[in-house]
Order: C-alpha cells, then structure tokens, then sequence
C-alpha cells in the first residue's frame, strides 16, 4: 500500500508525502522515554493524561512499554483548522482529574504551545501542582510559550507532519510512520 492511499483523492493529488521517521525510529524513542519516566516516576502512580485525539497512538505506546503502575486520562482539545494553528483552544472534554495526583500531559507534537500552555494552565486551576509535559514532536522555532517540556521525542523543522497518530484533515492519522505533507505547488 502507498501511505497516501489514505486519503482522499483532493489531498493525494495536491501534495506529496515524504517520510520524514520511520516506524523503527519513532517505536524506539517512544521505548526510551517510558524507560525514562517509568524510572522518574517510580512509586508515584502517575496519571498519564492522552491529548485527543492526535496523541492516542503515541500514548497508547507509551503507557503499553511503562514498567510501572499509572493510570490514564483523556482530554479532547482542538486548535487546528487545515495546517493552521487557530491559535484558540476549544476544550470538548476533561475526564477525572485527581488533584492530588502527579500528572504527565501526553501530547503529539508541541507547535507554538498554545494547547500546552491552556492545559497546564488549566490543570492547574484545578489544583493539581505535580505535572508535567511529554510530547512526541516539538517544532522548536515555534514554540513561543514559557510551558517547560519534559521529554521530547523529536525535534523537527517547522513543516506539517502526518501519521501516527497525526492527521491532516482527519486523515493519516494511522499511519505507522511520520510524514511530512509537501505542497505539489509550493514546495517546501
Ligand atoms: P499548538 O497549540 O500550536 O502547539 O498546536 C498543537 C496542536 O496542533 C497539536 O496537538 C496538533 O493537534 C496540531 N498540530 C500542530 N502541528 C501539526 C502538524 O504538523 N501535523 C498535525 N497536527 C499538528
Ligand atoms: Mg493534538
């Protein structure tokens, strides 16, 4: 199968999809970082709060390779209209929050941050005082918020990305690799 199978004709014949991680690469990273924060978190039972939709795959990977009890959590958030960042954050959904709780914010990609900066915020508010963020992606030259991250996956240039877990439009999302999307018109 040709990964742009998976999406409709329109996105298929304006852009080309070039691999940017492989599988292999974004597995074995993804491996580290639960080694990482199973060790950091040790006899902390954290709650490992998956940011909807785009970090379901990532978090799912994470939370199946920790060696340590957690529990998880879901919120649903949304910014994105096309590449765009709207730069408003929509809140859909939080589930139970304990306050008391040490909590690790499990996010796709870091882009400005504004999404980070809503949530820590607003876990705040609700009195939780242990968080912290993990993300698969951060696209530093965007990132204009003061939210330290914890663990960061990958560092990538300033693009629009697809595939595990990651869409455009909703689609791409199952991926198994990551894509960057390249306008057939613009280029990079
Ligand atoms: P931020 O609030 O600007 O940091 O944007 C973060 C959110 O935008 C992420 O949780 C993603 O859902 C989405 N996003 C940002 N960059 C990309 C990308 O390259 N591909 C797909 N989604 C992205
Ligand atoms: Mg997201």
């Amino acid at each position: 199968m040709d990964s742009r199978d998976v999406f409709p004709y329109q996105v298929v014949r304006d852009y080309d999809l070039f691999p940017l991680l492989t599988e292999e690469e974004v597995v074995g990273r993804v491996r580290q970082m639960s080694a990482q924060i199973s060790e950091d978190y040790a006899g902390k039972n954290p709650i490992l709060l998956c940011v909807l939709k785009g970090a379901y795959v990532f978090c799912s990977d994470l939370s199946r390779a920790m060696t340590i009890p957690h529990e998880m959590e879901f919120v649903k958030l949304s910014s994105y209209q096309g590449q765009q960042s709207s730069g408003e954050v929509q809140e859909h959904f939080l589930t139970h929050i304990p306050a008391e709780r040490p909590v690790i914010i499990v996010e796709d990609i870091a882009d400005t941050g504004t999404t980070i900066k809503y949530l820590a915020e607003r876990l705040r508010s609700l009195g939780v005082t242990d968080l912290c963020i993990a993300t698969l992606l951060r696209k530093p030259d965007q990132y204009r918020v003061e939210e330290e991250i914890a663990y960061v996956g990958f560092d990538i240039a300033n693009r629009f990305v697809v595939g595990y877990g990651l869409d455009y439009m909703g689609y791409g999302r199952g991926l198994r690799a990551v894509y960057e999307m390249i306008d057939k018109n613009l280029g990079r």
